[in-house]
């Protein structure tokens, strides 16, 4: 027998064919889910009293053997006979058959692989979307420790790409540490939604025997059972969902590499890389490159690529299964090994980098003041948008002298508005304007120090 159906047939599928349908390449990474979506089945099988005893038992020793063998010998699946296998569900069963011949064979019974594989991929969500949110947490404490080791030191913000506010270089570090939080959220949301027994919808249509699945989802630790055996085999949402969760966690990393890359560069000049985080060039001997920023920022667009992809692929699908359902599983591997190591690059960067103080000190100061000077002017009784026209007019002029704020005499001040006074020049400075700040989410070093505390907390509770 080649294959869990050849009963069918009267000869051998075509060989490139067969190799073409074949998943086993990829979707062995579910072994051990299948194997315990096997156990849990067996048990499941003897409780409705489809299987004896005797035989749930020999079932369950030797697919233990099984799950043992397959976590200690990566040879297990490279052997001449798993060369043959269709995918991970026939590896099991037909390892399991060489074991222990006919319980082997009762297995399936009331069984579709149709509802397996969407169990395995559940399960192996369930464990695997925890070692990503760990790395996520993991990154956003890097950006913790550079929040906390830039103390006080300030930097620009940018909005346009333009010199915006000053803000405290903590406050950068901890922007990008916010967009990790939604994304740790954003995968517990698609271990929710994975979190559904679908075992029990047989191949569509739901099973014959008399199977709890409630024990079954219990075992599993899974907490609901699918709605609707139909839905349930051709339903990948939670891939789809796992996809966008990465997707946009790419797209979180993406953005702060292209922070990174920028401010490393000569014309910022912001942050240094460690050299261990940096690449020559083969010809020019100057040069740094931020080739792994460059890499997690390239590699935002495969991620992006794999769900829009699969949403495409699921697009044109009757309800119920349908081999395409297939392409579900390289999709998320890849998309899970590239957010991983994306996730790894971009924290060992990130913790090499080293801040110039200096040169983020001078570009946080000028005319990314005039907010500042146009708040004075409020404060003064002046209505805001006549301060904004006020304002405009004095950097209109500075911008054209090539002068800044720091360098106006009081006459020259007062020439703009009789509102002006001494106290001008003292209050119009990058530490000023942070220090005025008054909301939680705000620059203010105050309020950068109890959002610093407030993610460590977080991270703590990880
Ligand atoms: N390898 C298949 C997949 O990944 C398993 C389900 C096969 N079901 C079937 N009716 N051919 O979707």
């Amino acid at each position: 027998m080649a294959n869990l159906w050849s009963g069918r047939f009267a000869g051998d599928p075509d060989a490139a064919l067969f190799e073409f349908g074949a998943s086993f390449r990829f979707d062995r990474r579910l072994f051990e889910d299948d194997v315990r979506g096997s156990l849990a089945w067996a048990e499941g099988l003897e409780r409705a009293g489809v299987l004896t005893r005797r035989d749930a038992g020999v079932i369950r020793a030797a697919l233990e053997d099984i799950a043992s063998r397959g976590a200690s010998d990566p040879a297990f699946f490279t052997s001449e006979a798993a060369g043959k296998d269709e995918d991970v569900h026939s590896f099991v069963e037909r390892e399991l058959v060489l074991r222990v011949g006919d319980p082997g064979r009762r297995l399936h019974t009331g069984r579709s692989r149709n509802e397996q594989v969407a169990v395995d991929l559940r399960l192996y969500l369930k464990r695997r979307i925890p070692l990503l949110q760990n790395r996520i947490a993991a990154l956003a404490a890097v950006l913790a420790d550079q929040a906390e080791a830039s103390g006080d030191a300030l930097m620009p913000s940018y909005t346009h790409m333009r010199r915006a506010q000053p803000v405290l270089a903590a406050h950068f570090f901890l922007a990008h540490a916010a967009a990790l939080r939604r994304d740790y959220g954003g995968f517990a949301s698609v271990l929710a939604e994975a979190d559904e027994l679908p075992l029990g919808s047989g191949a569509i249509a739901g099973t014959s025997y008399a199977i709890d699945v409630q024990a079954l989802a219990g075992r599993l630790g899974f907490s609901r059972i699918v709605l609707n055996s139909i839905d349930a085999t051709g339903d990948r949402d939670f891939v789809a969902s796992f996809l966008h969760a990465s997707a946009l966690g790419m797209v979180h990393l993406s953005r702060l590499a292209e922070d990174l890359i920028l401010f490393t560069s000569e014309e910022f000049g912001f942050f240094d890389l460690a050299d261990t985080a940096a690449t020559g060039s083969s010809l020019m001997p100057q040069k740094k490159n931020p080739d792994p920023l460059e890499l997690v920022r390239g590699k935002a667009g495969r991620v992006i690529g794999r769900l829009t992809g699969w949403l495409a692929t699921m697009k044109g699908l009757p309800i119920g299964y349908s081999k395409d359902l297939q392409e579900d599983k390289e999709a998320l591997f890849d998309a899970e090994d590239t957010l991983l190591a994306s996730l790894n690059a971009a924290g060992s960067v990130t913790a090499g980098l080293s801040i110039n103080r200096s040169v983020t000190g001078a570009a946080a100061s000028g005319l990314l003041l005039a907010t500042d000077v146009a708040d004075y002017l409020v404060a003064k009784g002046m209505p805001f948008r006549e301060a904004h026209e006020v304002v405009g007019a004095l950097v209109r002029r500075l911008v054209g002298e090539r002068r800044s704020f720091d360098v106006l005499t009081l006459d020259e001040w007062r020439a703009h508005s009789p509102l002006f006074d001494a106290d001008v020049k003292a209050s119009i400075t990058p530490e000023g304007s942070v220090a005025r700040k008054t909301t939680p989410q705000s620059t203010h070093p105050d309020a950068v120090a109890r959002a610093l505390e407030e993610l460590r907390a977080w991270i703590k509770g990880k």
